[in-house]
């Protein structure tokens, strides 16, 4: 991957924005049911996705404002037609020095040569249980042993791996503790992440069950003397080993949003909304503003304007919403 010094923008808060979120689709081959109903979702036609082209063009302008690292997500990004065509062009835009990818590793396995050759160094992969019959009742599909197979390929493929289980209450709590004895052997991260309320469902906000403190107090009843880590600095996850572990565990307190001061993240939907904030409902629509005729300066400047007007964290940017949560993750991609 080309490598420059970028040339850093800070936002209104005085945090650097290096890091986009692009979600290349909406659809997604499992059902998980933190993030959608099971029947009924609606996906987007065509028309209303960006194209691979105008995804380029923008991550383009956004690398000569700073951009440094573009994480692919979804929907399952690897459903979207010629998507590592498209990941192999990302991968030669100049200043994008990190491309990663967060996938549910159904159909991840095939590629791992190809994102290897490419460049991509780690991978994340949404896995919430170690028991193939609690992935059906989460995920609503049978796809758990290709998922636990794609694991191990990606790690002996030499990728960093980090495992992302959302912990839910009265579904998987009782595997907290069996991801965490899998980093006993393998260099692998298992984070533990805070359910949010972008199911699909709308109006559904339940009180949090399992907070970061619970999620960690779980795991030190068995690993009393679980060590803390240093986090790096832009960490979304709090991180720990248990001693002569190989691999770590991290908690990813999405809900209770305590590393928003740090933040230095914009997402991208696959529709072409911008949003400086994962709780925002959209700053602008990309899409229009490119198929508009937009040029590159004037799409500069707005990005500017934009990072200069970021909600401090993610309560500031939920009040700012237009309506309550009613979305579901796959079209916003995590
Ligand atoms: P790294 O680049 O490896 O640090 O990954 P990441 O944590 O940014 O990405 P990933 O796609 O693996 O996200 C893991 C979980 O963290 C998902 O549930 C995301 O929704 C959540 N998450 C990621 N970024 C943010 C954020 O900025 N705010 C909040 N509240 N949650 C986030
Ligand atoms: N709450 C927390 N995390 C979620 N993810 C998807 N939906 C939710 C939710 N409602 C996570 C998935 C995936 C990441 C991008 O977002 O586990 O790994
Ligand atoms: Fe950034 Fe918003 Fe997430 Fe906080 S909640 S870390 S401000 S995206």
């Amino acid at each position: 991957m080309p490598t420059q010094i970028p040339n850093i923008i800070y936002d209104n808060h005085g945090r650097p924005i290096t890091y986009l979120r692009l979600a290349v689709t909406d659809r997604c081959n499992l059902r998980c049911f933190y993030c959608m109903p099971e029947v009924g979702v609606k996906y987007l036609p065509k028309s209303k996705l960006l194209t691979y082209e105008e995804m380029l063009r923008t991550v383009s302008v956004l690398s000569e404002l700073g951009i440094s690292k573009v994480r692919i997500t979804g929907g399952e990004p690897f459903v979207r037609h010629n998507m590592i065509d498209f990941m192999y062009q990302l991968s030669e835009i100049e200043g994008i020095n990190e491309l990663n990818i967060t996938t549910n590793g159904i159909l991840t396995g095939k590629y791992i040569r190809q994102m290897k050759e490419m460049g991509v160094r780690a991978v994340n992969l949404s896995l919430d249980t170690l028991d193939k019959k609690r992935f059906f009742e989460i995920a609503r599909r049978d796809e758990f042993d290709i998922v636990y197979k794609t694991l191990f390929d990606l790690l002996d493929a030499g990728f960093e791996v980090k495992v992302n289980a959302v912990v839910m209450d009265g579904k998987n709590t009782k595997d907290i503790l069996p991801l965490v004895e899998l980093t006993r052997n393998h260099k692998v991260s298992i984070r533990f992440i805070e359910e949010m309320p972008f199911n699909g469902e709308g109006a559904h906000y339940p009180k949090l069950e399992w907070n970061l403190h619970r999620i960690l107090s779980e795991i030190k009843s068995k690993y009393p003397d679980l060590q803390k880590l240093t986090d790096s600095p832009n960490s979304t996850s709090y991180n720990y080993q248990v001693p002569n572990y190989q691999g770590n565990v991290g908690i990813i307190a999405a809900f209770s949003r305590t590393f928003c001061g740090t933040c230095n993240r914009i997402r991208l939907t696959a529709t072409g909304d911008l949003k400086t904030c994962l709780y925002d409902d959209g700053v602008l629509n990309i899409r229009d503003l490119l198929r508009s005729g937009i040029t590159n300066e004037d799409l500069k400047n707005t990005f500017l304007q934009v990072f200069k007007n970021r909600p401090k964290d993610g309560f500031e940017a939920e009040r700012g919403r237009k309506s309550v949560i009613s979305e579901s993750m796959t079209t916003i991609g995590g």
